[in-house]
């Protein structure tokens, strides 16, 4: 019996490690440009009933700091930006930012990281910029006074446009003409143990290429892939793309080891009638997708076995917020606490979005009958390739081209047709000579994407 109960403890405390651990990757931003959110308190009941670690808010609202006491929740505060100029020129106004924000809330509330800034680095405010270094030591400096330092960490938030080049993801490099200021910021961030915060978005990268093909790669569906033509890995979607792309220039300065954390990452439920991309049902696929991704751990090509600290933005939607319509739409809940779609973060539920591959396990591929003429097989990839799929994998240099052959070249644009344009029957037709197959034909390094 006490055998048995032993036992059962261990499970017990093996399910709730693992719980544990693969549930801490996922935040989310509680931003307030809107005049309708419910109040801190119903907010932060909200939160607990879900597995979200973690929350940024986007100043150092007391409310909001207070409410959050005694949950364990993570807490990323942030000074604004036009409190630069002071916190840089003037370590006294640092040493009272922190004892009016931090000090008489934390550790019951458990603050973890303060954002000094935000996409600062591209607001084009040359200014600023230089005065982003000084008032981040500041900062660090005051945190220190308060015996605070190790415990809070101290950084800045980016944008994507920091990287000149992120296609492909290992030829990530920061934009030059931030460099000096990147290579202080990087120091500063290696030597104080925090984290480099950017906002990656695939949502942006599909408006910009709005195919469907770029679509299944944003929202983590089944898709050819992309293989990078630097290290020949592969990629099945944008968010590790970008991610990787990050990394990538955090190498080439030298600073790989320096953590990479998402501060806001996002789909919108909603746009203006000229958008392409947001919708309910492409925002709950990226989301849910995301979420199911950052629970299994399975991590970027360059950065295996762990995931990225990911703040999904945005918990609520704002309805005061500028520009176009999707800007008020990224919100994961209503001002009435109700879904507005469900993507797994509720306490002990299982993700309800399939996580995309790899790897794959059943069904159907696409692939020509056997005894096919050479003629009709070239007809078959002239068809294919000139009908909206991404034919790269199969071009000199892509992961299909090898074997080099008509047949080979086929079978791959056929699948990916039949994958891309609806996985009915009657798209494996191509005249009758293409069939289905539950056998992955899937080869070394070449993914032919489906499945599921
Ligand atoms: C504070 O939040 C961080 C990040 O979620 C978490 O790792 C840590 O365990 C929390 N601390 C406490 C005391 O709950
Ligand atoms: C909550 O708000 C949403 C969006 O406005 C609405 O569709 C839904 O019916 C509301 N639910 C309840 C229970 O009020
Ligand atoms: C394929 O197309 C032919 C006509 O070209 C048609 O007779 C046949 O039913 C189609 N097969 C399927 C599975 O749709």
């Amino acid at each position: 019996m006490a055998t048995l109960s032993l036992l059962l403890c261990l499970f017990l405390i093996v399910i709730a490690f693992s719980l544990a651990e693969s549930q801490s990757y996922v935040g989310v931003n509680y931003g307030q440009v809107a005049d309708n959110l419910p109040a801190p308190a119903a907010t932060v009941k909200l939160l607990q009933s879900t597995t979200i670690a973690k929350v940024r808010i986007y100043g150092a609202d007391p409310d909001i700091i207070k409410a959050l006491a005694n949950t364990g929740i993570g807490i990323v505060i942030g000074t604004a930006n036009d409190e630069i100029p002071k916190l840089a020129s003037d370590p006294n106004y640092a040493t009272q930012w922190i004892n009016a924000n931090v000090v008489p809330y934390y550790p019951s509330s458990n603050i973890t990281l303060i954002i000094v800034g935000n996409e600062i680095m591209t607001s084009g405010n040359q200014g600023l910029i230089a005065q982003l270094m000084p008032a981040m030591g500041n900062i660090q400096t005051a945190l220190s006074s308060a015996s605070l330092n190790g415990k809070i960490k101290v950084s800045t938030v980016h944008s994507m446009a920091v990287l000149t080049q992120s296609d492909p993801p290992s030829s990530g490099l920061f934009n030059e003409g931030f460099q000096d200021t990147m290579k202080q910021l990087l120091s500063f961030l290696k030597d104080n143990k925090s984290p480099f915060t950017i906002n990656p978005y695939p949502f942006f990268a599909y408006k910009n290429d709005p195919t469907p093909e770029t679509l299944a790669f944003c929202v983590f569906q089944p898709n050819s892939g992309r293989v990078d033509s630097g290290n020949g890995k592969l990629y099945t979607n944008m968010f590790d793309a970008q991610v990787d792309a990050v990394h990538s220039a955090l190498s080439r300065m030298g600073f790989q080891d320096v953590e990479i954390v998402v501060a806001e990452t996002g789909w919108p439920s909603r746009g203006d009638d000229n958008e392409v991309g947001p919708s309910v049902e492409n925002a709950k696929a990226y989301n849910g997708n995301l979420v199911g991704h950052l629970k299994s751990l399975v991590g970027t090509p360059l950065m295996p076995g762990k995931s990225v600290d990911t703040y999904i933005f945005a918990l609520y939607d704002e309805d005061l917020k500028q520009g176009q319509g999707s800007e008020r739409a990224f919100g994961l809940y209503n001002t009435n606490l109700t879904m507005v779609y469900d993507v797994g973060l509720a306490k002990n539920q299982v993700p309800t979005t399939p996580v995309a591959p790899p790897p794959k396990t059943a069904t159907d591929w696409c692939v020509p009958k056997s005894g096919v003429s050479e003629d009709q097989l070239q007809a078959n990839l002239d068809y294919a390739c000139s009908h909206g799929i991404d034919c790269g994998p199969i071009q000199p240099g892509g992961a299909c081209f090898e074997p080099n052959t008509v047949a080979s070249h086929a079978a791959y644009a056929m699948n990916l047709y039949y994958q891309t344009v609806g996985r009915n029957p009657w798209n494996c037709n191509f005249s009758q000579t293409a069939t289905l197959t539950s056998t992955n034909p899937s080869y070394n390094g070449c993914v032919y994407p489906g499945g599921s």
